[in-house]
């Protein structure tokens, strides 16, 4: 049969990477990070000056790109040809930018068909917005992992302050809520829960108790 797959779809800072990344450990399974993969689109077109608004120029930069993943005991790692950008794709203009990649439909359209390649030969938990309703519509287990947007932003609040980066509480309640909207009112395969896929509130949940509940409905399909 087809190979085992989780898809973990999500608005950003639900815990998806870390849910994912929990899970794919239980089950001795590679995890795929797509966000990472426009991450990385966004990386080379802000180093290459494409225009991020000219989609035809981004599917021909992608395909000049070399992103590459590999997958290996400490996790997913990125590349772009040679170079690994695994944490550079980390930065926030990075993030917002992959945000603006993504709304062109050339680019989806090929991102949606190396993930597929990915999950066709090897059991896989993967990670993003559009993966059960678009990538994987198979998936053998799908979950829409939510929280409010005040957790979120609680989280992102700590996760700064960690780095010395502190950040007033509502304006990331602002953040949060309008990347939540620009992924779900985009055209192409718009952020929403897949009609078979179900819903995790994360909100009063830890990490660990979200991979449990994860692992537990994964007995209950399989
Ligand atoms: O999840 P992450 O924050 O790394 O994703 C960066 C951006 O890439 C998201 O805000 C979203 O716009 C886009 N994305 C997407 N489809 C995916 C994964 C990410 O459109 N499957």
């Amino acid at each position: 049969g087809r190979p085992l797959a989780v898809a973990i779809d999500g608005p950003a800072g639900a815990g998806k990477s870390t849910v994912a990344k929990g899970v794919a450990k239980r089950l001795g399974i590679i995890y795929v990070d797509t966000g990472a993969m426009y991450r990385a689109l966004a990386l080379h077109c802000m180093e290459q000056g494409v225009d991020l608004e000219d989609g035809e120029a981004l599917a021909k930069a992608l395909d000049r790109s070399g992103i590459r993943l590999e997958h290996g005991s400490d996790g997913q790692r990125v590349f772009l040809g040679e170079r690994d950008v695994t944490e550079e794709i980390r930065r926030e203009d990075v993030g917002n930018n992959a945000s603006r990649v993504s709304v062109h439909p050339d680019v989806r359209e090929k991102m949606v068909e190396m993930q597929q390649r990915i999950a066709g030969s090897q059991a896989v938990v993967m990670d993003g917005r559009d993966i059960g309703t678009h990538v994987l519509p198979d998936a053998t287990l799908k979950v829409y992992l939510t929280a409010s947007s005040l957790v979120r932003a609680q989280r992102r609040h700590l996760e700064l302050q960690a780095k010395g980066m502190e950040r007033r509480l509502d304006l990331l309640v602002e953040e949060i809520e309008e990347r939540d909207r620009r992924d779900m009112e985009r055209e192409h395969a718009p952020l929403r829960q897949a009609e078979d896929a179900v819903l995790l509130d994360a909100s009063d949940l830890d990490a660990e108790q979200v991979v449990e509940r994860v692992l537990s409905l994964l007995e209950r399909v399989e």
